[in-house]
C-alpha cells in the first residue's frame, strides 16, 4: 500500500530523516520525540516535499482519512453536524447526512450525544466524534498521528478497541505514528522504529505476529505481547518516549 524509496526530509538543509526505505500495508512508526514522525506522515500525504526520494501510495487522495492529535471538530456544530459535514461536502442532502451521522455516532458508543457541542463532551467523546467523522467518509487508508495521546489510559483502550473493530470489519488500512506501544501492537502488522535524529533512519522493524481478530485486552495476554513491548522499550530507552506531543 505504501512504498517509500530513498526518502530524505530536511528543514533548512538539516536532514531530519535520511534515506528511508520501506514497504508497508498496515503499520506503525514509533520513535523518539522530534525524530521526524510527523514529518514522515506529512511527506506521505504530500503536505511536505521531500529533499530526495519517492513516496508511492496505492490509494486515491479521496480515499485517505486523517486523524491527528488535535481533533478538528467545529465548536459551533453539534456532534451530529460535525460527523455529517463530510457527506454534506460531498453533496448528500442534510437530513440524509445527519441520519447517517447519527448511525455512525451510535456505532461508536455515542447514541444520545448527537445534539451536544464539542465543549459539552469529554476528551474521549470528542475523539470518538472525530473518529466517526473520518470513518463516515469510508476511507480505505487511515493516517493517524498520535491520535489518542491526549486521552487517559481507559479512554484510549476503549477507543482503540472500537477502531480495531472497524479496521478488521472494513479491511481498513491504518498507518500510525505514535508513542503508544500498546496501540502499535494491537493495531499494526508491522512496526518501524525510527532512530534519534538528526538524520534519523529506520533502526528496527518488527512483525507483529499476533493473530486477528484482535482485542486490546486479549492482545495484552498474548505470549508475543510482552516480548514485543520489551524490544520496543529497549530500542527507545534513553530517548524521550514519554512526553512528546510535537
Ligand atoms: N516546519 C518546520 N521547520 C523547521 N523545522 C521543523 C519543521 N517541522 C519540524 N521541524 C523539526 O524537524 C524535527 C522533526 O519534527 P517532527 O516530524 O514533528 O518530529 P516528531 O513528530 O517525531 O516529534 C524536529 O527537530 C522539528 O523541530
Ligand atoms: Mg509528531
Amino acid at each position: 500500500m505504501l512504498r517509500i524509496r530513498n526518502l530524505t526530509i530536511a528543514y533548512d538543509h538539516v536532514p531530519v530523516l535520511e534515506r528511508i526505505n520501506l514497504d508497508v500495508a498496515r503499520g506503525a512508526f514509533v520513535g523518539p520525540s522530534g525524530c521526524g514522525k510527523t514529518s514522515l506522515l506529512r511527506a506521505i500525504t504530500r503536505l511536505l516535499q521531500p529533499q530526495t526520494g519517492t513516496v508511492d501510495l496505492d490509494v486515491a487522495p479521496a480515499d485517505i482519512g486523517f486523524l491527528f492529535q488535535d481533533d478538528a471538530l467545529l465548536p459551533w456544530r453539534t456532534a451530529r453536524e460535525n460527523v455529517a459535514l463530510g457527506q454534506r461536502i460531498r453533496g448528500v442532502a442534510s437530513p440524509a447526512a445527519e441520519e447517517q451521522a447519527s448511525q455512525w455516532l451510535a456505532s461508536i458508543g455515542l447514541a444520545g450525544f448527537e445534539a451536544r457541542y464539542p465543549r459539552q463532551l469529554s476528551g474521549g467523546q470528542r475523539k470518538r466524534v472525530a473518529l466517526a467523522q473520518v470513518l463516515a467518509l469510508e476511507p480505505r487508508l487511515l493516517l493517524m498521528d498520535e491520535p489518542f495521546a491526549s486521552l487517559d489510559a481507559i479512554a484510549r483502550t476503549r477507543i482503540t478497541e472500537e477502531l480495531i473493530r472497524w479496521v478488521e470489519r472494513q479491511h481498513l488500512t491504518v498507518l500510525l505514528v505514535t508513542h503508544d506501544f500498546e496501540e502499535v501492537i494491537t493495531l499494526s502488522d508491522v512496526v518501524y522504529v525510527l532512530s534519534q535524529g538528526p538524520g534519523a533512519g529506520i533502526q528496527a522493524r518488527h512483525a507483529i505476529d499476533i493473530p486477528r481478530p484482535r482485542h486490546v485486552l486479549e492482545s495484552r495476554g498474548h505470549p508475543r505481547f510482552a516480548p514485543l513491548l520489551q524490544e520496543l522499550w529497549d530500542e527507545l530507552a534513553g530517548a524521550d518516549v514519554a512526553g512528546d506531543s510535537a
